[in-house]
């Protein structure tokens, strides 16, 4: 599983499992709280480390739970079965709601404004035919948790395939795309057993933080500008099945509450600094690239504070999307601070 999610570490996974196992032996326990699309959760995991992962927001805790937590398909027993399920999942009966209305192509959003087009209208229409069908499963009590999970994680990957954006949600494309216009499908998901009992949890790092038990702290915080709860509003609201206000043309939910310190230059280093207090563990890996709002000089500074500090560094593409492309290379770096 992989889509472009900024700052997603699927390419640089494995270069990061290898520098953490030369420090820490497999079999540790290894906290990634800022664990986006969980991609390097998973690779950990896999490397035999026992995980907690978290993010502030909600559609990454259901990545982190289904990637994590699901080691093979769960019963759906309400649902005839994992293939009763994704038969449910095609087959549902569109509904014309609240996505329909506000991000459908055919819509009319509350605020009178145009529609949104973000989706085709049938895709808009497929999507609040699931979001209302597992509501009504869960109100019957007849998912688990890991069930729920794995039927949001699937709305929220054949979503980002028929999404008609160019990266993130921040704004839709004047036009449905070739994708935009295909039917959204659900296929099977390939589990994967890793051998630790795994964690998954929700909340800001700085409040997860002090909570943690593990013996290190893998952290990979925003780098840019872009805030994550703008720029991924669809997919919050896939996860937290709600129906929040869309204001304005490109219909964002409420997002200024989950606003990342770590996004503004202004308070990224103070962000750092209050993060790194709030661990408890001896081993803390932090990923950040060399195109950060805190330079590499000021990092190393903040990071000394708090024990001994290396760097490996490893050239990786720039993010691109089509509406702002940079082309060549960047230096991602990984720092480790054993903490005195
Ligand atoms: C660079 S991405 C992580 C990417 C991830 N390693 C991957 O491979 O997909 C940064 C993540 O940090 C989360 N985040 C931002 N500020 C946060 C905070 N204060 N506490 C917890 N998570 C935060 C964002 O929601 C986002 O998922």
């Amino acid at each position: 599983m992989s889509y472009r999610y900024l700052g997603n570490k699927a390419k640089l996974a494995e270069w990061i499992v290898g520098e953490v196992s030369a420090i820490l032996p497999s079999g540790s326990s290894i906290a990634d709280p800022m664990c986006g699309t969980a991609s390097v959760s998973i690779a950990l995991a896999r490397a035999g480390y026992v995980l907690t992962a978290s993010d502030s927001l909600t559609f990454p805790v259901v990545h982190a739970r289904v990637r994590l937590l699901a080691k093979e398909a769960p019963a759906f027993e309400a649902l005839g079965g994992y293939v009763g399920a994704l038969e449910w999942m095609n087959t549902v009966e569109p509904v014309h709601g609240y996505f329909y209305n506000e991000f459908g192509a055919a819509g009319s959003p509350a605020n009178g404004r145009a529609p949104r087009l973000y989706f085709s209208a049938e895709n808009a229409a497929h999507i609040d035919g699931l979001r209302a069908g597992i509501r009504s499963f869960q109100e019957a009590g007849v998912l688990s948790v890991l069930e729920h999970s794995l039927l949001l994680q699937h709305l929220l990957l054949s979503t980002n395939k028929v999404a008609n954006i160019s990266g993130t949600y921040g704004y839709f494309r004047k036009t449905l795309s070739s994708n935009a216009a295909r039917p959204m499908r659900f296929e099977p998901l390939d589990f994967e057993w890793t051998p630790g009992e795994h964690r998954v949890l929700q909340g800001p790092v700085e409040e997860i933080s002090p909570t943690l038990t593990t013996e290190a702290v893998y952290l990979d915080p925003p780098y840019t500008k872009r805030q994550y709860a703008g720029n991924y509003h669809i997919l919050e609201t896939l996860a937290l099945g709600d129906e929040p206000v869309a204001a304005g043309d490109g219909g964002l939910r409420p997002w200024m509450d989950q606003a990342s310190d770590f996004c503004y230059r202004r308070s990224a280093g103070q962000a750092f600094r209050r993060t790194l207090k709030s661990i408890r563990a001896d081993h803390i890996f932090i990923s950040y690239s060399e195109d950060g709002q805190v330079e590499k000089d000021e990092l190393m500074a903040i990071l000394e504070e708090f024990g001994r500090v290396t760097v490996q560094q490893q050239p990786h593409s720039r993010y691109r999307s089509n509406d702002r492309v940079k082309d060549g290379s960047v230096l991602e770096h990984l720092y480790h601070v054993e903490v005195s």
